[in-house]
């Protein structure tokens, strides 16, 4: 799914591409290889120990960066390309519309974006019993299981992404978890 979603990102050789919520890189390590030679993936997340796993698995051509997606301070910009996998559902519910405008902001025009969420299960009782496991951990333990600030709502991040000013391309699912929206900053 993650060679997948990094084919999907679009990125070719000699771009900069940044990774919001990179976790421990396990997507930016896919990406490097596409933007080589002379291209750059910049990873950015909040938890230093994800940042401290991802250094020390880096690619040469990968930079990694404590920060928050709904307050982008990242050298290397504007970027080519933004893709975030599995992240916009961890950031608080209030600081999401922030995180995407923040997103559009650090792309040069015609830049791409691609967000990839949790898709979730079609049938209730399914979606049900998974939902416990698809939370954010730092998110409630309890509440109703297909409300917002869970993983998978696809429909969410389309309306942040149109609100924020990119131009949806497509959004679809990668089987057999996940559902993206590919966008371009006008
Ligand atoms: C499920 S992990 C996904 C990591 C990686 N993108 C991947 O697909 O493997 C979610 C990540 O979102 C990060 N995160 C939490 N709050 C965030 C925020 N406000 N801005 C950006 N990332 C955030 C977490 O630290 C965590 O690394």
């Amino acid at each position: 799914m993650f060679t997948q979603l990094a084919a999907l990102a679009g990125a070719g050789p000699g771009e900069r591409v940044l990774d919001v919520g990179c976790g421990t890189g396990y997507l930016t390590r896919r990406l490097a290889p596409l933007v080589a030679p002379g291209g750059r993936v910049v990873g950015v997340d909040p938890a230093p120990r994800m940042i401290a796993y991802a250094r020390h698995r880096s690619p040469a051509n990968c930079v990694y960066l404590v920060g928050e997606g709904q307050a982008l301070d990242v050298p290397g910009g504007p970027f080519d390309v933004v893709v975030s996998s599995l992240a916009v559902h961890h950031i608080p519910p209030g600081a999401r519309e922030t995180a995407v405008r923040e997103m559009f902001r650090v792309l040069r025009p015609g830049g791409r974006l691609l967000i990839a969420e949790l898709r979730p299960p079609r049938r209730p009782l399914v979606r049900r019993l998974t939902g416990p496991l698809t939370r954010p951990v730092s998110g409630p333990v309890s509440g109703p299981v297909s409300g917002p600030g869970e993983a998978g709502d696809p429909g969410e991040a389309g309306a942040l992404v149109r609100a924020a000013g990119f131009r949806v391309q497509a959004e679809g699912d990668l089987w057999p978890l996940l559902c993206y929206v590919r966008a371009v900053k006008p």
